[in-house]
C-alpha cells in the first residue's frame, strides 16, 4: 500500500486536466432512459403536481420528445400510461386493447423518430381499479393468472412496435413466459429488459399520482422485494437472465447502489437502475428551496451510478441532463 508522504493523493487532484486524467467512470447522454408518462387526455401536457419539471404528454406531444431525445443522443425512452380512470376495472382490461394509450404511443413515437427504442411497462397497475400490478382475488395477488395476463400485454406491446418489454410486476416466470411468447409470436428480436430486483418501496410515491393509479388496498409487499435484502436480488437477477432477459434493472436507485455493484459483480450483464419518481422529487424540492444545488445534485446522483457499475439509468432528469451534458 502507498504510504504518506511519498505518495499524496491530493497531487492528482490538484489540477483539472489530472482530475480529468484520473478519473475512473463518465456519464454521457448514452446512459439515459428516459422515463416519461405519456396520457391519454386532450390537453398537450399536464403537469405532475409532486415532480415540477414532470409533464403528462400527450400522444402528440410524446412524438415530439422522441424527436428530442434523438437529438440529444438519449438512446431510449420507457413510457409509462396515464389511464382514464373510466377505463379502469378489476382485471385491468384496458391493458390488453390494442389501441389502447400504450399502443397509440408507441406507433406516434417510432414514427417520429425511428432510431429512439421504445422501452414499456407490462404490470396492471395502470389499468386496474385497486393499483396492484396484477390479479387480485381475496385479497391476495395471484401469480400465474398474472403472467397469463402479462403475456397477453407484451405481445399487445410487441405487436404495436415497442422495442423493449419491461415486466415491472415482480411476478415468479415471467421472463422466461413472456421470452417464450415473443418467440413463438415472431418477435424473437424483441427485447426484454427485467426489473429484475425491485423493492417495495416508498420512493414510488410521486408516481402513483403521475400515471394516476387508483387509491392502492394494501401495499405491494407479497410481490416487491423487502429492503432489507440483498442476497434475495442475485437470485432475483439470476433467474431472470436464465429465463431471457437481456437487460436486467435494480429499482429504486440511489439508495440501492449496492444492490447494482453485486449484481454487476455477479453477473456482468447490462444493468440498469431506475431513479424513480420519489428520488427526483426529493431533489428537486430541496433545489426549489434553495437547499442544493438542482443541477449540481441531479449531475452527481447520475454519475454515481454509473461508478457503481451500472451501464445506465432510467430518469425523469434525462433531458435536462442531456442538454447540461451536450453543453
Ligand atoms: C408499476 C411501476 C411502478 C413504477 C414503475 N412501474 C410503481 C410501483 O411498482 O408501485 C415506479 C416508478 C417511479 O416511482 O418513478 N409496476
Amino acid at each position: 500500500m502507498a504510504s504518506f508522504p511519498k505518495t499524496r493523493l491530493r497531487r492528482t487532484r490538484s489540477h483539472d486536466w489530472s482530475r480529468r486524467l484520473v478519473r475512473e467512470s463518465a456519464l454521457t447522454p448514452d446512459d439515459l432512459i428516459w422515463t416519461m408518462v405519456v396520457s391519454g387526455t386532450a390537453d398537450p401536457t399536464e403537469p405532475v403536481a409532486a415532480m415540477p419539471g414532470v409533464e403528462r404528454l400527450s400522444v402528440a406531444e410524446a412524438a415530439k420528445a422522441a424527436k428530442r431525445a434523438r437529438d440529444l443522443g438519449i438512446p431510449a425512452i420507457a413510457i409509462f400510461p396515464h389511464i382514464d380512470p373510466a377505463l379502469k376495472d378489476a382485471d385491468g382490461t384496458e391493458a390488453l386493447n390494442p389501441d389502447g394509450l400504450v399502443p397509440r404511443a408507441i406507433k406516434a413515437m417510432k414514427d417520429a423518430a425511428p432510431e429512439v427504442g421504445i422501452i414499456c411497462d407490462v404490470a396492471l397497475d395502470p389499468f386496474t381499479d385497486h393499483g396492484h400490478d396484477g390479479v387480485f382475488e381475496g385479497g391476495r395477488i395471484l401469480n400465474d393468472e398474472t403472467v397469463e395476463k402479462l403475456v397477453a400485454q407484451a405481445l399487445v406491446q410487441a405487436e404495436a412496435g415497442c422495442d423493449v418489454i419491461a415486466p415491472s410486476d415482480m411476478m415468479d416466470g415471467r421472463i422466461g413466459a413472456i421470452r417464450g411468447a415473443l418467440d413463438a409470436g415472431g418477435f424473437a428480436d424483441t427485447m426484454i429488459m427485467s426489473y429484475a430486483a425491485k423493492y417495495a418501496s416508498g420512493f414510488y410515491g410521486p408516481y402513483r399520482s403521475a400515471i394516476g393509479s387508483a387509491a392502492l388496498q394494501g401495499d405491494k409487499k407479497t410481490y416487491q422485494m423487502d429492503p432489507a435484502n440483498a442476497e434475495e436480488a442475485l437470485r432475483e437477477v439470476g433467474m431472470d437472465i436464465d429465463e431471457g432477459a437481456d437487460f436486467v434493472m435494480v429499482k429504486p436507485g440511489i439508495a440501492y447502489l449496492d444492490i447494482v455493484a453485486r449484481v454487476k459483480d455477479a453477473f456482468g450483464v447490462p444493468t440498469y437502475a431506475f431513479q424513480v419518481s420519489g428520488e427526483y422529487a426529493m431533489i428537486m424540492a430541496a433545489a426549489q428551496n434553495g437547499w442544493i444545488d438542482g443541477d449540481r445534485v441531479m449531475m452527481e446522483s447520475l454519475a454515481c451510478f454509473k461508478r457503481a457499475g451500472a451501464d445506465g439509468v432510467l430518469t425523469y432528469f434525462a433531458p435536462k441532463a442531456a442538454e447540461l451534458l451536450n453543453g
